[in-house]
């Protein structure tokens, strides 16, 4: 990932929270999916008066690019905080989008988890879920 890469990838991530769909929470998440021919798919967070059919910003992300084809993945930009203020901590991604991002990337899938431009943290898939389970385990 180049410097410009990153920075394109977390400006994406910090203006995907504007559309955040979060009633209950006021928690708003944006991320930025940067797809393998370079393209970036965002997402937000979507919840559900009936909670457990919330989907993550992640997922939201993941979906939108799966459906429409894409398999090979480079890196997601993630950032959260509450509605209508910057992100005071690292938005980690939760189990079930860890999850996810195991059944699309490689292990050296890049996370980077964002305050702001200028202060943000990069992961690899395989830091942030070691020893994880796959399609391989099932083969
Ligand atoms: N959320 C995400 O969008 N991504 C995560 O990885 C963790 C949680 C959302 C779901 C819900 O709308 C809100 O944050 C509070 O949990």
């Amino acid at each position: 990932m180049t410097e410009q890469q990153i920075q394109d990838l977390i400006t994406a991530a910090l203006a995907a929270r504007g559309t955040a769909y979060a009633p209950y929470s006021h928690y708003t998440v944006g991320a930025a999916l940067l797809v393998e021919n370079g393209d970036i798919y965002c997402g937000c967070n979507i919840e559900n008066a009936s909670y457990g059919a919330t989907n993550c910003a992640e997922r939201t992300a993941f979906f939108k690019a799966v459906s429409e084809g894409w398999r090979g993945f480079i890196a997601i930009a993630i950032a959260g905080g509450m509605e209508g203020h910057e992100p005071v901590d690292y938005a980690y991604p939760c189990g079930i989008c860890r999850q996810v991002m195991q059944e699309f990337c490689e292990p050296d899938f890049r996370i980077y988890v964002v305050k702001n431009k200028e202060d943000y943290r990069e992961y690899t898939l395989s830091e942030l879920l070691p020893c994880g389970f796959g399609g391989t385990s099932i083969q």
